[in-house]
């Protein structure tokens, strides 16, 4: 049997009492950490969001409580009345918060009772992943979830004051809605009203944020969930949240300098951290020539070189073939790796497989010359300009990569995220911010043989590529920016297109004729001849940045109920089969090739 709460209220909580609060009366509700026998005395951890502090059962000074306190076990859930006092010398805690003191209870309720978790409430224990998630509700107890979560509320809160100061305003959008291509799969929820038809999950607000623009709001956000059916990553989730924001009469630079302002108001309030405000800056083409990748991690060097034009016409076959194809060939230089073993090395070369590359050319930079199998195909002047290019000192070890050059960076470009891990080379408490901007508009989807908008369809050319939009649109640059945090991508937005002729003409570039232009975005044609302002956005991966700011490795960390790999709740067991009858009001029938 439990208690019932009665008239017992908690007057402080479990993280508060100090030394100062000696001979103070208290009543504190919990849930039980631990419970210590010692002698007939009963010691308690009660434990509560704000911390923890030790009551002591005495079964002379209050023995009903102390016969109550016989059957405590972990996590039940206790209110306890008492009276502060100092801990006996030697006794202090200087780990706890409420190390100094103790409560002595003179009163104890059990509220309810639990049964054994299955684990510890403790951080630093080995549990499973998927059992954590099975039993979510006891995971979150643990402290660095606790502190996971309330920073995440912090990080929210400190997001609305800055951009409420700015002047936007907090709007909703929906979520039954049509789809806003962002690239990945929609999630589609049947109307039972509509039978046959479908509404589409919000990838983005991206629409909307926009039609707020051209009903004259001028300044929007959203801290918003979004929905995207795509293949999960430890930084991806199906449904995740946004921090989104529009603006109207502004450039890149208005929406960069937003950006940057609530980045620095959030790591002051968060961290107590002066970032250093303007961020670097970067071309897309400049981040994947030296980096590999447009999200470049610049908390460590080892920038990859290109040498095509030195070995394009060299003796090594596989070298002046893929540049014979219009492909490259680029260097990694692991400084100081000479003594690498072939082991380390083959599993080099394997890991960069996954990316694609066919292989991986080295040298070792002995103090008697090279030691490499590709040595011996290059002349003295090739390899004096390769020393050159690539900075060889002694005892560096050198990775080749040749191939088209999308696997070229690709795999160099992971291959120097690896390596600054392995090597020890990131510096964990920088925070290096970078914007890459001037993104390719378009890139060409082999498989559906069209082309594609890199970031979506509504964001603007930059205006001097106009011209080739019709003849060569990979040429066309857009007014895209993302911004990058230590190699995570936390943000991306762009100047979008105010004008109907320029967004028709964007849409007819990706194979979409009029009829079908008209069918899926007439909406958005048709505001954007009614007096649309320019405009432009940006929106935030908030998982992501609170991932960051608590030093999580997984976004799972810092959602409350997060989903497997494989997109489902293991606490609640979604998603899972329809009844018929649901089926039938729906109008849907399952295919036999769900079966499999
Ligand atoms: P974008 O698609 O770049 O832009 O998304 C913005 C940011 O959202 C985060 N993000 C994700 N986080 C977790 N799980 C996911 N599956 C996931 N997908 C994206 C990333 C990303 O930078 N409408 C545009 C924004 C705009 O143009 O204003 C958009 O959604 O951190
Ligand atoms: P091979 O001539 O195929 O024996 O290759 C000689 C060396 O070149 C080996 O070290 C291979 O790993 C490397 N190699 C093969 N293909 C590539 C490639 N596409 N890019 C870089 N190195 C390669």
């Amino acid at each position: 049997m439990t208690d019932k709460l009665g008239n017992m209220r908690r007057t402080h909580t479990c993280g508060q009492l100090g030394a100062g609060d000696v001979g103070r009366d208290v009543v504190l509700m919990g849930w039980v950490l631990r419970r210590r026998d010692h002698g007939g005395v009963i010691f308690v951890d009660l434990r509560d969001r704000e911390g923890i502090t030790q009551v002591v059962f005495n079964p002379e000074l209050a023995p009903e409580a102390h016969a109550k306190a016989e059957a405590i076990r972990s996590e039940f859930v206790l209110g306890v009345r008492g009276q502060v006092r100092s801990r006996p010398d030697g006794m202090l805690n200087p780990n706890l918060a409420t190390g100094a003191i103790e409560v002595m209870a003179s009163e104890l309720k059990i509220l309810n009772q639990a049964q054994t978790p299955p684990f510890l409430i403790e951080d630093n224990v080995e549990v499973a992943e998927g059992t954590r998630l099975k039993y979510r509700h006891i995971d979150l107890r643990r402290p660095r979830l606790q502190r996971n979560l309330i920073l995440r509320h912090r990080a929210a809160a400190a997001v609305r004051s800055y951009l409420n100061n700015l002047g936007f305003l907090e709007l909703e959008t929906p979520f039954l809605t049509k789809s806003t291509p962002e690239g990945a799969r929609d999630y589609l929820v049947p109307s039972r009203v509509n039978p046959g038809m479908f509404y589409a999950l919000p990838q983005s607000p991206q629409l909307f944020k926009q039609l707020f623009m051209m009903a004259g709001f001028e300044r929007y956000y959203q801290i918003v969930r979004c929905f995207r059916d795509e293949d999960l990553r430890a930084d991806r989730q199906p449904e995740f949240t946004q921090i989104d924001l529009e603006m109207s009469f502004v450039g890149e630079e208005d929406v960069m300098a937003v950006a940057e302002g609530m980045m620095a108001a959030l790591f002051k309030d968060i961290l107590g951290l002066d970032l250093r405000t303007p961020f670097p800056r970067l071309t897309y083409a400049e981040a994947v020539g030296r980096y590999g990748l447009d999200k470049p991690d610049t908390r460590f060097e080892l920038e990859l070189k290109d040498v095509s034009d030195i070995v394009g016409g060299s003796g090594f076959k596989v070298f002046a073939e893929a540049v014979g194809k219009g492909g490259i060939v680029k260097a990694l230089n692991a400084r100081g790796c000479m003594e690498m073993s072939r082991k380390d090395i083959d599993d080099l070369t394997a890991f960069v497989a996954v990316y694609r590359a066919k292989g991986m050319a080295w040298i070792k930079v002995r103090e008697d010359g090279w030691q490499s199998p590709i040595a011996k195909f290059f002349t003295e002047d090739e390899k004096k300009a390769l020393a050159e290019r690539i900075g060889m000192q002694v005892g560096d070890l050198i990775f080749f990569v040749a191939d088209q050059p999308v696997v070229v960076n690709e795999a160099l470009g992971h291959l120097r995220n690896h390596l600054g891990q392995k090597l020890g080379l990131i510096d964990a408490n920088r925070y290096n911010f970078l914007w890459v901007t001037r993104f390719p508009m378009f890139e060409y989807d082999e498989t559906e043989k069209r082309y594609q908008a890199l970031h979506h369809p509504f964001t603007a050319p930059v205006e001097e590529d106009y011209e080739k939009l019709d003849a060569d649109p990979l040429q066309v640059n857009s007014r895209a920016y993302d911004l990058v945090l230590n190699g995570f991508e936390v943000g991306g937005g762009s100047i979008r297109i105010h004008q109907r002729a320029l967004q028709e003409r964007i849409f007819r570039t990706l194979g979409m004729d009029e009829a079908s232009y008209e069918e899926k975005f007439g909406f958005l044609l048709s505001a954007l001849d009614s007096g649309a302002p320019p405009h432009g956005g940006i929106a935030f991966g908030f998982d992501r940045l609170v991932m960051l700011l608590c030093g999580e490795s997984s976004i799972r960390d810092v959602i409350a109920f997060p989903k497997t790999q494989k997109a489902a709740c293991l606490l609640t067991n979604a998603p899972s089969t329809p009844t018929k009858a649901q089926l039938n009001e729906l109008y849907l029938k399952i295919s036999p090739l769900a079966q499999s």
